[in-house]
């Protein structure tokens, strides 16, 4: 077993998103291995790792270091197992999942703190994955619009209709409540918490002031500089923290497939 010292964080940028070397995740990791890379990953939000080859067993059970795992309450699965969600995504797609900004299952009332994709076959080129950091989002806002943001919820809503053909056993489309901007339970940092993908209305004020509200948000959590994109390679992992990053996979390879599993960590209600 390697020793936590050989562990090594480069950052891509300032903002978000690191790589870690030096880390063998078909191997189980030590207790101080894992306390590394979770402080690696309150500090950047995403990690990202390479030449990963591991079994779906590995991938739960480095899953379950960072807690119960989550069950997406419509996406298909691998092994007969709902922890392991199937990405997938070939030239007979209609669409392809996570292809718009989303923080995973927002919708959810608990949504999941953490997402850990590994990808076993990639495009020749593109399907990269851009993530976004929403603690920098929330503080490039200025004061005033920040004062008002901290006193509203939004109403996140999901419909999966036609996204993910008919599987059991889930169905379920959750809709909730969560606040505009969200406390991070680790960091204690804020940031903002909603999204295109699920976020449809934010209450308390009418619908065009939501409407607008919205439309600026969405624009300004687009901003480049909040970003970092990662080009995957064949066993590629990628982790991203959901209570405070949003992500865009972008779907620029057709006709060609790219897949992989998905291993999601549940989290608690946002405040
Ligand atoms: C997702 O989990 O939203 C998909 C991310 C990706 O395929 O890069």
């Amino acid at each position: 077993m390697r020793s936590s010292s050989s562990i090594e964080i480069e950052p891509l940028n300032p903002v978000i998103g690191a790589v870690v070397r030096g880390v063998d995740l078909t191997e189980s990791l030590t207790d101080a291995m894992f306390q590394q890379i979770h402080d690696a990953w309150m500090e950047h939000l995403v990690l990202f790792f390479r030449d990963q080859p591991i079994t779906p067993e590995r991938h739960l059970e480095f899953g379950k270091r960072f807690g119960e795992l989550h069950i997406h309450p419509a996406a298909p699965y691998a092994h007969e197992n709902p922890q392991l969600m199937v990405i997938h995504t070939d030239k007979d797609s209609k669409r392809q999942n996570g292809s718009g900004w989303h923080s995973d299952v927002s919708a959810d009332e608990e949504p999941p703190l953490g997402s850990i994709l590994h990808l076993h076959h990639v495009p020749t080129y593109g399907g990269d994955t851009l993530f976004a950091n929403m603690y920098a989002a929330f503080e490039a806002l200025s004061e005033p619009i920040q004062g008002l943001l901290l006193e509203l919820e939004a109403r996140h809503v999901s419909d999966y209709t036609g996204q993910y053909g008919d599987h059991k056993p889930q169905r379920a489309f959750p809709s909730a409540t969560h606040p505009v901007v969200r406390t991070h339970p680790v960091t204690g940092r804020q940031a903002l918490f909603v999204n295109a993908g699920f976020t449809r209305r934010i209450l308390g004020v009418s619908r065009n002031e939501s409407n607008a509200l919205l439309t600026m948000l969405f624009e300004h959590i687009a901003n480049p500089a909040f970003q970092c994109r990662f080009q995957w390679q064949k066993d590629s992992i990628a982790m991203w923290d959901n209570r405070c990053v949003q992500h865009f996979a972008i779907w620029d390879y057709y006709p060609e497939s790219r897949s992989g599993i998905r291993v999601t960590v549940k989290g608690d209600k946002p405040f």
